[in-house]
């Protein structure tokens, strides 16, 4: 398997992250203040929540059901009551497209 068009670069606004599924693999795609691209887990490891639709503060994104916030550098949550990571995938650019192999994850 390897690195697929999850979005377009410019599709994304910043803090504002991007629900997005490939081979079935749903992510949360977010650029972050600094320019950076993030893909983590779409799905709260606390419940069957879409970290899509949370909220990103700095560099973690917040469930909006609990308010555990996951490290979008390291997919670890920063406060209860979630204490599971979520995976957190390696992000290429290619002009504008933002490339994700959704069997690749990082290691953290
Ligand atoms: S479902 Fe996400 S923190 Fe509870």
């Amino acid at each position: 398997m390897s690195a697929q068009r999850a979005c377009g670069l410019s599709e994304l606004e910043q803090d504002t992250p991007l629900r997005v599924e490939l081979d079935g693999v749903p992510m949360a795609v977010v650029l972050d203040s600094a320019g950076e691209v993030h893909a983590i887990g779409d799905t709260c490891t606390h419940g069957e929540i879409s970290l899509s639709e949370g909220f990103v503060e700095g560099d973690t994104l917040e469930c909006w059901a609990h308010g555990s916030a996951f490290s979008l550098r390291t997919g670890i949550p920063q406060n209860l009551p979630a204490y599971e990571p979520v995976p957190v995938y390696v992000v290429d650019i290619d002009g504008d497209d933002v490339l994700i192999d959704p069997t690749v994850t990082k290691e953290v």
